[in-house]
């Protein structure tokens, strides 16, 4: 029996737009299928001065959808169903035009309004001429759709249809599916509930100020997401954060770190933890009902009292699930993150260094994990981008722990 790939059983919406490469997306649709995955494709009116849509149809298997606003096609698979059913969007090739309509949120055809509504991640292979590529225009809508988590396979450089040479060529249906195959996290966890903690917790001195800290939950929400993506039962437990609840996640609101470690109490069975949460070490011993003043109260100094090391706590409980932890360092990263590890008994442990500019609040990281055998470095990226490279790491180890 063939191993399954993590295209089998996905489900694509494969975005056709209009570039004279178009005529590449029949052998994506055929590889596509090849590898398992159900295919729907949606075109844009110029895609179809490329390509007939009775091809894709054909290849797909499925009707192609092309217009927002046709009766039948609405009735059928309207775009918001069409983005319901969507696990991914793969668009490519990918104009010019629609990597700015993405940008700005633009709602003109199907294709753009299906991206609105999907909560599926998105992938884009840009196509066009090389002087339209570096305009000044193009990269800075790529860059805004790639800080929102969109992902940019390619352009390749090369020989191009116009005549010139440079960067702008779709990546050939290969090495597109090649990217794919290491984007798409495999549903591997499908059956597991996976316990994610995020955020900073507030330890609440009186009614308007707290003892907290600068997460913002960026790192914690996209290992959730990824969790998702990998087929688990997610529950997130969260401090105060600013962030949307990811698709398919249970999300569990808490405010200091009591908080959380009740939340997590109450869940029985866990399969894997992973404490991404920047737990406040300590709270103020006393809670002042009324706001302190200035003038003298708040002078003294705050006596504080130590909280409960909640993923020590669940590395204790008698069924212990596989268990990951974070370790925030400033300096010396490599031995406080092993350190870390060993003293409350993790099973894995990804360091990040943390400061100006960051770990905290930013969109990037860069992850130093370690595992009893071994260790990986996870180089800067968006976090959404670590947070599946991290969940790869975590399934291998969780099997071979299983397994063993
Ligand atoms: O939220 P972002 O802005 O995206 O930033 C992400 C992050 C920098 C907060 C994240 O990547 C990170 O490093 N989280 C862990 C921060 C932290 O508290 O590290 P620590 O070294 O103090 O704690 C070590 C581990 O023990 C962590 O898994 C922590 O969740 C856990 N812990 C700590 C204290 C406590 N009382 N209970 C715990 O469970």
């Amino acid at each position: 029996m063939t191993e399954q790939t993590p295209l089998d059983g996905k489900k694509i919406v494969l975005g056709v737009t209009g570039s004279i490469a178009a005529y590449k997306a029949a052998d994506l649709v055929r590889l596509l299928i090849k590898e398992g995955a159900e295919v729907k494709v949606v075109m844009t009116q110029a895609a179809s001065e490329f390509i007939t849509p009775l091809t894709m149809q054909t290849l797909s298997g499925s009707p192609v959808a092309m217009t927002l606003l046709d009766a039948d096609e609405e009735s059928t698979m309207g775009h918001i169903q069409l983005a319901r059913w969507a696990d991914w969007v793969l668009i490519a090739p990918a104009s010019a035009n629609t990597l700015a309509g993405l940008a700005h949120g633009r709602t003109e055809d199907l294709l753009t309004a299906l991206c609105l509504a999907t909560t599926a991640p998105i992938a884009v292979a840009p196509a066009m001429n090389n002087k339209m590529w570096s305009n000044e225009a193009t990269q800075n809508n790529l860059a805004t759709i790639a800080d929102r988590g969109v992902l940019v396979l390619g352009p390749a450089t090369g020989e191009q249809a116009c005549g010139e040479h440079g960067e702008g060529r779709l990546l050939e249906p290969e090495q597109l599916i090649t990217e794919l195959l290491h984007l798409i996290l495999p549903t591997k966890l499908s059956g597991k509930r996976v316990v994610v903690t995020a955020g900073p917790t507030h330890e609440p001195i009186d009614p308007v100020r707290f003892i907290g800290n600068r997460s913002s939950g960026k790192m914690g929400f996209a290992i959730a997401t990824a969790a998702a993506q990998a087929g688990a039962e997610v529950i997130l437990i969260t401090g105060p954060v600013a962030l949307a609840t990811p698709p398919e996640v249970q999300r569990v609101d808490v405010e200091t770190a009591q908080q959380m470690f009740e939340a997590i109490e109450k869940i029985e069975q866990i399969d894997i933890f992973i404490g991404c949460a920047a737990v406040a070490d300590y709270r103020p011993e006393q809670y002042s009902e009324s706001k302190l003043k200035k003038a003298v109260e708040t002078q003294r100094a705050i006596q504080v009292t130590e909280n409960k090391d909640i993923i020590a706590a669940v590395a204790q409980r008698q069924v212990k699930p596989f268990i990951v932890g974070f370790a925030a360092e400033t300096d010396d990263i490599i031995n406080y993150a092993k350190d870390k590890m060993e003293r409350k008994q993790l099973d894995m442990i990804a360091a990040n260094l943390v400061g100006k500019g960051l770990g905290f609040g930013v969109d990037t990281n860069t992850l130093y994990v370690f595992w009893q055998q071994g260790e990986a470095l996870l180089p800067l990226a968006l976090k959404s981008h670590l947070a599946r490279d991290l969940m790869r790491l975590i399934i291998d180890r969780y099997d071979a722990k299983n397994s063993a």
